[in-house]
């Protein structure tokens, strides 16, 4: 097989006036009206009683798409469709899949691509840099990288053997089963990718979208199936989640969950799934990416002039719904009031509003529910004695879920807003003695359950060593004077430990060995 190198997809710049600018602009009128998504099994498109709507967050009286969610028969009957559409699938040579995926990186990358983005900033509230590193960038970099590991993680062959008289081998098989894919909407990339990897090697998967994003990764899906994607390896389901988590575990082909979400539905299908044990016919595998609480360090000998844009870009951009995004940060009292300054001064120019807007740099978050439940954080910050605003603090759901950014500063390094994932545009800032590092590392280490991400910031080289071995489990993706998000895939593979998830990281070397089941063979001449 031809070996693959993978690079990262350039990106647009969407200059003012430039033609892609012009080409958004038709895509955006293009999904002006309802686009009417199905649920999609094989070759059939499926329409129930049950309608949903996705709305704008930023606009929530305009409806971007209807779709429907798919009955419990329904999705028993994509369970049947996807393993017979798996007989055939799983024993196609690994090139001819990965071609597929190849030719739908293609397609979205010039065809597709500003479907793609227009339907990221309408659904999720992504202005177009936003929409174009995560439905573009992002997704076409899942896909081609995800192929040149798949082909360096089937290329291992045994190598110790005696030619004369046996001959070792390795098979990889896709799992005698089939997957389910639980999308978040957060990432267009990554509700495109939970079920792209599996397929690519060899399995069948059912894709659950956000209700949330459901539009965006329906124009995945139909990209994956005009790129060559056989009917029924991946089947469309939008759903009610208690009612597609309870048809899909009770299922005795199930053989693995691949998930990202908040740690509480994770927890709940794990336990499901270990309930359901002694009914299936293999050991599933369960992967899962939840959420963070991931801080900033800041040392007394850092670089402090770096710290502030890189903090507001870390805390704000994406409204805050980055699972890597900064939301507590540590810094020394002798920095803390330049970087305030500056701090503020940058958030004075940040410009909060519709996604469509050029220049907004923050927009609204997901749905109500996220508005309600950042509101409530906003009220206790307001509320609390430990707790000053220093700026933000204000949301409005008249038009759509409009949070401002808000930083707050608390006397309490251990305050409970130090401690639980908000998902949404809130950073907390703790100002610690200077004499007090050692103190203040060992709290930042523990004060949270979460390990997804972390930054420090720091020029001394012993404090750096020092800091790099207390943070070693505090952080899956670990930044040395640079913020905690932004990673990028093939470059830093993402995912954290602790209750953050499994930690497979995607976009990394062993990723795709999760998806495939090796079979050791042995030839005796
Ligand atoms: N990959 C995204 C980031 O690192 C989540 O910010």
């Amino acid at each position: 097989m031809a070996s693959y190198t993978a690079v990262n997809e350039p990106m647009l710049d969407f200059a003012p006036g430039s033609q892609e600018r012009k080409d958004l602009a038709e895509a955006l009128k293009k999904y002006e009206g309802v686009t009417d998504v199905p649920i999609v099994i094989g070759d059939e498109e499926i329409r129930t009683q049950e309608v949903r709507k996705q709305v704008a967050p930023f606009d929530h009286q305009r409806t971007v798409a209807t779709y429907y969610y798919a009955t419990s028969d329904i999705i028993k009957k994509a369970i049947d469709v996807g393993l017979k559409a798996r007989a055939d699938w799983e024993k196609r040579p690994l090139q001819e899949r990965c071609d597929v995926f190849l030719r739908a990186a293609d397609l979205m990358s010039k065809q597709y691509r500003m479907d793609l983005i227009a339907t990221t900033m309408l659904g999720q509230a992504k202005n177009v840099w936003q929409a174009e590193i995560d439905a573009t960038a992002e997704l076409i970099d899942f896909l081609r990288f995800d192929v040149q590991f798949a082909q360096r993680t089937t290329e291992y062959q045994p190598l110790s053997t005696s030619p004369e008289v046996t001959k070792n081998s390795m098979s990889y098989r896709g799992l005698e089963g089939f997957w389910a894919a639980v999308c978040p909407f957060n990432f267009t990339a990554i509700g495109g990718h939970l079920p792209m990897a599996p397929a690519m090697m060899g399995n069948v998967a059912l894709w659950k979208p956000s209700d949330t994003a459901v539009l965006s990764n329906y124009i995945a899906f139909k990209i994956y199936r005009e790129a060559g994607l056989p009917p029924g390896v991946i089947n469309f389901l939008p759903a009610d989640g208690p009612v597609f988590g309870d048809t899909v575990l009770s299922s005795p082909d199930f053989v693995g969950l691949n998930f990202t979400g908040s740690v509480g539905t994770f927890k709940k299908l794990w336990k499901q799934i270990a309930e359901n044990l002694d009914i299936y016919k293999n050991y599933p595998r369960i992967i899962g990416e939840c959420g963070g609480k991931n801080m900033h360090f800041i040392h007394p000998s850092a670089d402090w002039e770096s710290v502030a844009n890189a903090t507001v870009r870390s805390a704000f951009e994406f409204n805050g719904q980055k699972c890597s995004a900064c939301s507590r940060m540590y810094i020394p009292q002798s920095l803390w009031p330049k970087v305030k300054a500056k701090m503020l001064e940058i958030m004075q120019q940040v410009k909060m509003g519709s996604p469509l807007e050029q220049d907004s740099f923050v927009t609204a978050v997901i749905d109500d529910k996220a508005f309600s439940r950042i509101k409530g954080y906003l009220d206790y910050a307001k509320s609390s004695p430990n707790l000053t605003v220093l700026c933000g603090g204000n949301c409005d759901d008249s038009k759509g879920y409009f949070v401002e950014p808000t930083i707050v500063e608390t006397t309490d390094p251990q305050d409970r807003i130090m401690q639980e994932e908000i998902f949404g545009p809130v950073l907390t800032v703790y100002a610690y003695p200077d004499n007090q590092v050692k103190e203040t590392v060992e709290l930042a280490r523990t004060t949270s359950p979460f390990g997804l991400t972390g930054a420090i910031y720091v020029e001394d080289a012993a404090a750096k060593a020092e800091l790099s071995e207390a943070f070693r489990f505090a952080a899956g993706n670990f930044y040395i004077n640079d913020k905690s998000t932004g990673s990028v895939v093939g470059q830093q593979p993402f995912g954290g430990a602790r209750l953050s998830g499994t930690n497979d990281k995607a976009g990394g070397p062993h990723y795709m060995a999760r998806f495939t089941s090796p079979q050791a063979i042995k030839e005796t001449f």
